[in-house]
């Protein structure tokens, strides 16, 4: 394969989220989140996992800051943990909790790394959950008082900061599928969230602009590439459906001001959308700095023959990865240039991709991920790829720094480009982490 080269000042990066790395769930006034609730509920979580340890970065950061070091990486993705800042719903700030994203920001500048900040990566306070959580509307203005504690003590020092990780996730594998926090299964219930979530998204932009904010702003969504399985008329339009739930239900708030005129149709016998304000759409189309992108998924669909109003089948990837998802990288670029050439024209950033494996360190104490070596050369060419198609593609963020707790997954797929040994939390470099280093060193790949 030919050599690629990557523009000056590509930022290459590692992503985390808070609740899968921290631990210390009950420590220095950090409050309860959904994620605590839902992973004790019996039969949520594989093993019944919770994020209680889970890689004690909370503990392990200075060293866990040098791993960035050795991958060579000029930025790392992190979220802040609401309820670690505001653990309760009286809005009362945590100093104590802003002090450990305080020490981490200095730790990271201290070693010329960039920090990006994501402000919620699905870790709801359990008090506001109590409340209604993302179904209540007021939620959205317990997200700006939050936003605003964390850039008050952190503004000074981060150039990146992303509101919202996956409002699909949030909203749709939260309250619809129930598969994570906080474990609903109402279609009306999710879609009011994913209104809420996009909405405190949309007003903690303006918020931070009116505080002054001088780093950039963005958010993240995960997004996919749907492609009908045959040229079947009715395939066709389930993978316009599936399309409208995937992806348009985000990008067109975001980016036009308006939910897609087929959104309607498709919610008829679920909502009305009544719980959408005059001036909404304004708000959540608050212009962004860049966007974020996270990419895993590539879908075959199919007509759903019991529903040819709103079914749409995902056809199984006939060589899926543990967790049952494909190898696309070719959906990258199809995402990457969709949303350059439909969407906006601000600078995009791939926040995550990733692969999950069965990891383990081999009597020679190596851990040969060969298969996530691959997928990620697929998909850096995937990126690169669209650079050359005129994307603006400003990074790249492979999820993840380490192995950590996969939400409804737990500890069971491991993601990392360093493996973590739970017991005795030794991090150990993987083969993609020497790969990635060098990468991400040469800005280039031979
Ligand atoms: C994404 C999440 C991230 C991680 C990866 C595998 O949906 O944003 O936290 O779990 O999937």
């Amino acid at each position: 394969m030919s050599a690629i080269h990557f523009p000056d000042g590509f930022l290459w990066g590692a992503a985390t989220a808070a609740y899968q790395i921290e631990g210390a769930v009950d420590e220095d006034g950090r409050g309860p989140s959904i994620w605590d609730t839902f992973s004790r509920r019996p039969g949520a979580v594989l093993r019944g996992d919770t994020g209680d340890i889970a890689c004690d970065h909370y503990h392990r950061w200075e060293q866990d800051l040098d791993l960035l070091v050795d991958l060579g990486v000029g930025a790392y993705r992190f979220s802040v943990a609401w309820p670690r800042v505001v653990p309760d719903a009286d809005g009362a700030v945590n100093t104590r909790g802003l002090d450990f994203y305080d020490r981490l920001v200095d730790g990271l500048l201290a070693r010329g790394i960039s920090p990006m900040v994501t402000l919620y990566h699905w870790d709801l306070p359990q008090a506001l959950q109590d409340l209604g959580g993302w179904a209540e509307r007021t939620t959205t203005d317990r997200f700006v008082d939050y936003a605003l504690a964390v850039h008050g003590r952190l503004g000074d020092r981060v150039p990146h900061w992303l509101t919202l990780n996956e409002p699909y996730c949030a909203a749709f594998v939260g309250h619809l599928e129930g598969r994570h926090a906080p474990g609903l299964t109402d279609e009306a219930t999710a879609v009011t969230a994913l209104h809420h979530l996009l909405l405190a998204h949309g007003k903690a932009v303006e918020a931070l602009r009116a505080d002054g904010v001088t780093g950039q702003v963005g958010i993240t969504c995960n997004l996919t590439s749907p492609h009908p399985a045959t040229a079947d008329e009715a395939d066709v339009a389930a993978t316009t459906r599936l399309d409208l739930y995937e992806n348009r239900m985000f990008l067109d708030p975001l980016f036009r001001g308006a939910y897609p005129a087929d959104a309607p149709a498709y919610y008829r016998d679920v909502t009305d959308f009544s719980f959408v304000h005059d001036g909404d759409l304004a708000t959540i189309a608050a212009p962004v700095d860049y966007f974020g992108i996270n990419y895993y998924e590539r879908h075959l669909v199919r007509a759903d023959p019991a529903d040819l109003v709103r079914g749409w089948q995902r056809v199984p990837d006939p060589h899926p990865t543990p967790g049952g998802i494909g190898v696309h990288p070719e959906g990258l670029h199809e995402v990457l240039t969709r949303v350059s050439k439909e969407y906006t024209s601000v600078p995009l950033v791939v926040t995550e991709t990733g692969i999950a494996l069965h990891d383990y360190v081999d009597p020679n104490g190596e851990i040969r991920d060969d298969e996530r070596v691959a997928f990620y050369e697929g998909h850096v060419r995937a990126a690169h790829r669209a650079l050359e198609d005129g994307v603006d593609l400003v990074g790249f963020f492979p999820w993840s720094l380490m192995d950590n707790y996969e939400w409804a997954w737990g500890y069971g797929y491991r993601f990392g480009m360093y493996h973590v040994d739970y017991a005795t939390q030794t991090r150990r470099p993987k083969r993609s982490a020497h790969w990635f280093a060098q990468l991400a060193r040469a800005n280039a790949l031979g």
